[in-house]
């Protein structure tokens, strides 16, 4: 087999074999194939596209080239859930203790963020001595014993996605419907989780700038886990404007921990409430949506998922009078208040831009080596929809180093749009992927 002849059947819209699809993947995993050629064969994909057949030969084939994690260790039916990133997404950290204190075992692991979009692991470390870094043992024996943990994704785990992550991300070939689900899926599948829930975001500050699209993944992704057996769903949500109030690191874990609290803003209860039902429902814990959200509020009600969040945190080795005192989490020098210019309605809050403002005031990185500063951050103090007067404070900043703020503030000023005429913010559920088809609710 040679790699010329692939790039040109693709590049002529050709359909791959299971055997190509395994050769360009093994291949380049091992370095037999460059990364001109892997640049070009993925530029012809990008363009010509792959089948219901290819794209789960693909992620057959990237989950082949590493371990497997085997949770059969942890007791009960495990569920994932995964987002396909956004901003201001802090759902995992307040979802996981929600979803355990049903005594569903939630078996997490999660990445670190690169770009405008964070990692729940960078998220945690803002509480000081948290640590991801576990063995599968004692990862697993946390799980029986409490009902939650969360690692840190191995090197092992799907290398090949690595790579070729990397590539597309310098080749303009990551806003692909089959190369993100066979990414995605390739991750969770190796994984070792029984069910899977997705987060498929849509928006401004998502890859899926458009919904039919998100859709579109949305079941490509529902397709790859049900074909090899495990129950998956995807809820397509809203990505327009930054989830919640809170974006950066400590300060999400705060507005997560508000939650837990009974005290969330509705875009993120509402989020966590669903997502978490369908995570009951795909461990067959209640029957219905409706049933599992009831159970989602009355572990908040009760104060039962915050007690698992601070029983989590201390397993895992972080300081627990931070749970008690959140605020400490995004504690900075300095704090700015930008405020309206005018009167008028807030149309638009770009969640990218915004995701680019706290990285640039150090709440992410750029490169894999850049250290994060886990308080600095910002808080909206009004959302699309809302009416503003002249000197309202639309958002407060939190930031360390002096330097870092006009590049922020510009990014801000452009994300925001204020205008006479009132705007509705989107719903922040758009609809639901199932192997029985899908649902649209907006
Ligand atoms: N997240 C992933 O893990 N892979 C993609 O390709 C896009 C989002």
């Amino acid at each position: 087999m040679k790699m010329i002849d692939i790039i040109y059947k693709k590049r002529n819209g050709e359909i791959l074999t299971k055997e190509e699809i395994n050769y360009f993947i093994h291949g380049y995993n091992e370095e037999r194939v460059p990364d001109y050629q892997m640049s070009a064969l993925l530029m012809a994909i990008y363009y010509k596209g792959m089948n219901k057949t290819e794209t789960v030969n693909l992620t057959n084939a990237i989950i082949d080239s590493g371990d497997i994690i085997d949770l059969s260790l942890i007791n009960g039916l495990k569920v994932d859930k995964h987002s396909t990133g956004g901003v201001g997404d802090k759902t995992t950290i307040a979802l996981g203790a929600l979803v355990a204190a049903n005594n569903v075992p939630v078996a997490k692991l999660s990445g670190r963020g690169l770009g405008h979009t964070g990692g729940t692991i960078d998220k945690l470390e803002a509480i000081p001595g948290f640590s991801a870094d576990l063995s599968i043992e004692k990862f697993a024996d946390q799980v029986n014993k409490i009902n939650i943990s969360l690692g840190g994704q191995t090197k092992d785990l799907a290398p090949a996605d690595k790579k070729l992550y990397a590539l597309r991300d310098v080749t303009a070939t990551i806003d692909n419907i089959s190369l993100i689900a066979s990414s995605v899926m390739s991750k969770k599948l190796a994984s070792g989780a029984d069910r899977i829930v997705l987060d498929v975001k849509t928006g401004s500050g998502a890859f899926m700038k458009d919904i039919d699209e998100a859709f579109a993944l949305g079941k490509a992704m529902v397709d790859i886990g049900n074909g090899v057996g495990k129950d998956t769903v995807a809820i397509i949500t809203d990505m327009e404007q930054p989830l919640g109030n809170t974006i950066g690191n400590g300060i999400e874990v705060w507005e997560a921990i508000q939650l837990l609290k009974g005290k969330a803003p509705e875009d993120l209860l509402e989020l966590c409430r669903y997502l978490g039902s369908y995570m009951l429902l795909l461990a067959e814990k209640v029957s219905t949506l409706e049933e599992g959200m009831k159970e989602i509020q009355e572990v908040i009600d009760n104060g039962k998922a915050l007690e698992v969040f601070k029983t989590f945190i201390k397993c895992q080795g972080g300081e627990i009078h931070y749970i008690d005192k959140p605020e400490l989490l995004y504690k900075t020098k300095y704090v700015y208040e930008y405020t309206a210019i005018k009167d008028g309605y807030i149309h638009q809050l770009d969640a990218e831009l915004i995701g680019k403002c706290a990285l640039t005031l150090g709440a992410g990185r750029l490169e894999k080596s850049t250290e994060i500063d886990h308080k600095v951050g910002l808080e909206l103090q009004k959302k699309i929809g809302n009416y503003v007067k002249k000197g309202d404070i639309i958002v407060k900043i939190y930031y360390n180093e002096k330097r870092k703020l006009d590049e922020a503030l510009k990014l801000f000023e452009k994300s925001l749009v204020l205008s006479d005429e009132f705007k509705a913010a989107r719903k922040i559920i758009h609809g639901v992927v199932t192997k029985e088809g899908e649902k649209r609710l907006s």
